[in-house]
């Protein structure tokens, strides 16, 4: 992993592989030292998780940043930023912070702080921030509004049931549905608020849950029920400034907990991102009747949208269909997706904060890069904690491994697990096959009890592409 010390400000590889005369290289030096230091930036990051910790080490990665911290962070995420303990849930103090600290600009990873209106608290004060306003965080905050906003601007999505506000009207449209059909709670419930059934008596125990029982308190008072769409599905991700896009390398979650896509359904076990994951013309039409679309849609309803913009995609026998908006990156998809990004985040994002994205050029290595999530037993359901991880530092050392931490606590020179994900051990390759194997390698040298991960994350991809050249 780079390291970089924070007081000196590192130059680009590309200023000492010019074949220069030494007073000549030392005149460039000083020019790209002067240059950066009237550029460096003080990059706040929100959250703390795998997602965030790919963020901060992405972040630390370019020249421009003098300084990083987390807020709050985890254990591993403060071996590469100054990490400080605010509620992410409280947008006050999170303002107080990045004021305090004179952050030049603030990173969102979470979906919730932006819901609640990180981003509108951070404008009002001056404050500068790359992340969507509350109103265009509804396309994640209301399953009911992002529905209607994709038809409202012909994005191809799944045909709608209807919408009910209460019980007895949900059940009674499960009479008029085609079976499978899709649930979906209007608000966000930390995943758990949609269900995909065949079932009549899963869809009505579902209904009941969300909307008499109350287990996700308002988010599931209304619901949204939809045709159940086939096919695979692809997490697409840009950055947008509200007007220019740079997407993102596509990447493939694996929200299942167990091998084959059996069991529950969690944050995510796994994904990939390769460099042909998704065939050019496929991604023209994705970019066209999709993203374009959304975001000029968005600024059409005087709702700007500036931040990472995920289109959670079914790629369907008639074509790209939109699932789901989410308002962040993806976790782990992030983890995956960052490690193939070949530019720098934090330009790109300080463009996306100033509206200035056109002038950025995205790249993405060749190759691919696969993430795999070691969990704590029981996840996600009830978890153990505590645990102390053993072998972080084999794993790390080897070539193309990164073990980004998603939910550990440092104790002296120990770190201990301390939520339901743990790990995202991220490698990167030359092919699909190569990175999978070179991340379970890295996972087979970690070890704490109880310690859980899919067996099959990125095999179904390599096999896909396997039968595609065949
Ligand atoms: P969402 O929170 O809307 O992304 O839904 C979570 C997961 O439910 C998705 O990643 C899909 O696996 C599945 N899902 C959501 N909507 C549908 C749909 N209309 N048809 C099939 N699967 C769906
Ligand atoms: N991995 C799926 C998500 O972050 O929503």
């Amino acid at each position: 992993m780079p390291r970089r010390s924070e007081s000196v400000c590192s130059v680009p590889e590309c200023y000492f592989s010019v074949g220069v005369r030494a007073r000549q290289r030392r005149a460039v030096d000083s020019w790209a030292i002067s240059y950066y230091r009237c550029n460096w930036m003080k990059i706040l990051v929100i959250g703390g998780g795998g997602r965030e910790h790919a963020l901060v080490w992405k972040l630390r990665q370019s020249p421009r940043v003098s300084k990083l911290w987390c807020s709050p962070g985890n254990g591993g995420i403060a071996r590469d930023a100054e990490c400080l303990p605010v509620n992410p849930q409280d947008v006050a103090a999170l303002a107080a912070l990045a004021e305090q600290l004179a952050a030049d600009l603030t990173v969102v990873g979470p979906e919730l702080p932006l819901v609640l209106g990180v981003a509108d608290e951070f404008s009002r004060r001056g404050l500068r921030i790359a992340g969507p306003s509350k109103l265009a965080g509804e396309l994640e905050g209301s399953k009911v509004y992002a529905k209607q906003f994709a038809e409202r601007h012909g994005i191809p999505t799944a045909g709608v049931y209807g919408v009910h506000d209460s019980p007895g009207g949900a059940y009674s449209a499960l009479c008029a549905v085609d079976w499978p059909v899709a649930i979906k709670a209007d608000g966000l419930c930390a995943g758990k608020g949609v269900l995909v059934t065949a079932s009549p008596d899963e869809a009505t125990a579902f209904i009941e849950r969300l909307m008499e029982k109350r287990e996700f308190g308002e988010a599931g008072c209304r619901v949204l029920l939809e045709e159940a769409l086939e096919g695979e599905e692809l997490s697409y991700i840009v950055l947008t400034d509200g007007q220019d896009i740079l997407p993102l390398a596509p990447a493939r979650d694996h929200k299942r907990a167990f091998d084959g896509n059996q069991g529950p359904n969690t944050g995510g076990m796994g994904a990939y991102s390769s460099h042909d994951l998704l065939a050019p013309d496929l991604e023209q039409t994705i970019l066209e009747t999709i993203v374009r679309p959304a975001v000029r849609g968005m600024a059409g309803e005087g709702r700007p949208y500036k931040g990472f913009l995920y289109f959670g995609l079914m790629l369907t026998v008639d074509g790209p269909k939109l699932l789901e908006f989410n308002c962040r990156m993806g976790d782990p998809e992030a983890q995956a997706i960052l490690a193939q990004m070949d530019f720098d985040l934090a330009e790109a994002l300080e463009a996306v904060a100033s509206g200035s994205l056109a002038k950025i050029r995205a790249a993405r290595n060749h190759g691919a890069s696969v993430c795999i999530v070691m969990a704590s037993k029981g996840y996600p359901s009830n978890f153990e904690t505590g645990r102390r991880i053993e072998g972080l530092s084999a794993a790390e050392s080897l070539e193309g491994v990164r073990v980004f931490h998603a939910g550990t606590k440092r104790e002296g020179e120990n770190y201990y697990t301390s939520s339901g994900r743990v790990l995202g051990i991220t490698a990167s390759a030359e092919s699909l096959d190569a990175a999978v194997h070179r991340a379970y390698e890295a996972v087979e040298k970690i070890w704490f009890e109880g310690a859980h991960f899919r067996n099959d994350i990125g095999r179904q991809g390599v096999a896909g592409i396997r039968a595609a050249g065949d």
